[in-house]
């Protein structure tokens, strides 16, 4: 088989990161390939030089043999190659069948955009693609999540794409919607176009691919065939050590005195939520993807409105319409599952630790930069954010990195309780146990934490007690041991 694309001794440089180094890569007619490596290893930066975003880098581009240095993204179009980012660019408002020609709708011999002929094209894709139940005439954003992303990926592929590349697809995708994507992927690969998908989701990848590449430090690692590798292989050849899974165990026994107390809480998206997290309590509240568990945790922190019920803290009830702010004050921490929404990316990392506590620092001077900097720069150390230099913007830093800058904020006046929807999203598998180990030793100190998630395996390894949310209302509220993803997917 030949390569559609390779690249030699490819090199990157962003100020002081060496991004990628030297680095071979090549992909082959059909194969679906992955790129896995811990957060900041370099991955989206060589699928960025791959779809022309990045063009200063060293080293040598070909596509079908011949050399290119491409310019731009639509350059990299032009030549069959697409990309896919993790936040979708879809037109919600749209319909199916005009996000899929968006920019490329049939006109009519009158110039017209001839909607018969776009809207039964658009449906004859689907079915050919094992899609026919969605109707292309209802607008995108009526459909989940896994739809718009499929509708995406087909677009990408109408335009002419030969070559697609998927950085992250499914971290903001529930289980269902996770096996969509898979099956086209299948499709796909049977239809000889080329895949890359870059996931942290190992076993997926284990499920899709035929070749797997790791990178490391921007160096490449290994590419191994899916056939001759394993979940546990992989992990060592990320890390280049061995990782210890053991979460730490609970040391002291649950006792009764409750710190947080979710009585009756109504919405318009959930109804009657009764939720208690215990002093030295992990609780995961766990749902499917617009189940109303995130909009939960925002009621429960003053951001999103609730209509009836109450909010205890520690004994002491909430007054009706508080704050985020007010909650903060009295004694609770939220990290939010879109990082988008609570980091500001043009600011320093210590910068945005800090802002949640500036107040507290002095009401009418604000905190000096070396005051900031003491502060929060162990915080951010001890969550290992990478590379650690606590005057850097956070928007250089990789996805997984981002993250725990957001954990990090709440470390230096801790809550009595920790609200973290997602807190691994997006992480490696090393990066995912040293935060999980973190929020298992909050409880151990006396907190309580409630961890909000849409991945059963996170709720599963690091809660004492699981919550089972459905439809607004919670169904299920089991001890964690002998649960397992089937018991927690078959409540939703
Ligand atoms: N535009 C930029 N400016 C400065 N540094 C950058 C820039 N883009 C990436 N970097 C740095 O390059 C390194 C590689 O980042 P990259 O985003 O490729 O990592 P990744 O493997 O995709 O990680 P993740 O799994 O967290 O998404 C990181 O150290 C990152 O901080
Ligand atoms: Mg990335």
């Amino acid at each position: 088989m030949s390569a559609v694309l390779e690249l030699r001794k490819v090199s990157i440089r962003f100020e002081n990161i060496q991004a990628l180094d030297s680095v071979d890569f090549d992909l082959l007619e059909g194969e679906t390939h992955a790129i896995v490596g811990e957060n900041g290893a370099g991955k989206s930066t060589m699928m960025r030089i791959l779809a022309g975003v990045y063009t200063g880098y060293e080293g040598e581009y070909f596509l079908d043999g011949q050399p290119v240095h491409l310019q731009s993204p639509r350059d990299a179009l032009s030549l069959g190659i697409g990309m896919i980012h993790q936040e979708l660019s879809v037109i919600p408002e749209l319909s199916v069948a005009e996000n899929l020609f968006l920019g490329r709708q049939p006109l009519t011999p009158y110039g017209m955009i001839d909607w018969r002929l776009m809207n039964r094209t658009a449906q004859e894709e689907l079915s050919k693609l094992g899609f026919a139940d969605i109707d292309v005439k209802r607008p995108l954003g009526t459909y989940a999540l896994g739809t718009q992303q499929v509708v995406e990926v087909l677009r990408v592929i109408l335009s002419g794409a030969k070559v697609l590349i998927m950085d992250e697809p499914t971290s903001a995708l529930s289980p269902p919607e996770v096996e969509r994507l898979i099956q086209l992927i299948d499709t796909l690969r049977k239809a000889k176009r080329s895949i890359i998908y870059i996931s942290h989701f190992l076993e997926e990848v284990m499920r899709v691919a035929d070749r797997v590449t790791v990178l490391r430090d921007g160096h490449k690692v290994a590419t191994v065939n899916q056939t001759d590798t394993s979940v546990n292989e992989l992990i060592s050849l990320i890390l280049g050590r061995e990782i210890n899974a053991e979460l730490p165990a609970a040391t002291t026994q649950k006792d009764a005195h409750v710190l947080l107390e979710v009585r009756d809480l109504t919405a318009d998206v959930f109804r009657n939520v009764n939720l208690n997290v215990y002093q030295g309590e992990v609780v995961g509240l766990y749902g499917a993807i617009g189940s109303g568990h995130f909009d939960l945790a925002r009621a429960v922190f003053g951001m999103y409105r609730f209509d009836s019920g109450a909010v205890v803290v520690d004994g002491q009830t909430y007054p009706r319409d508080f704050s985020a702010r007010y909650a903060i004050q009295h004694g609770l921490a939220y990290a939010s599952e879109s990082r988008r929404m609570s980091l500001f990316m043009e600011e320093p990392i210590f910068r945005n630790v800090m802002v949640p506590h500036l107040e507290r620092l002095g009401r009418w001077l604000s905190p000096t930069r070396s005051t900031e900097l003491d502060l929060s720069t162990p915080q951010i150390k001890l969550t290992g954010v990478h590379p650690d230099d606590p005057v850097n913007p956070v928007g250089q830093l990789s996805g997984g990195n981002q993250q725990k800058v957001a954990i990090a904020r709440w470390l230096p006046f801790p809550p009595k309780v920790f609200i973290m929807a997602e807190p691994t999203r997006g992480m490696d598998v090393g990066a995912k146990s040293e935060v999980l180990t973190i929020l298992r030793n909050f409880r151990n100190e006396g907190y309580g934490v409630l961890v909000v998630s849409s991945e059963p395996e996170t709720v599963l390894s690091v809660a004492d007690r699981i919550m089972v949310m459905s439809r607004g209302q919670v169904v299920a509220d089991m001890e964690n041991v002998n649960l397992n993803k089937d018991v927690l997917m078959r409540l939703l």
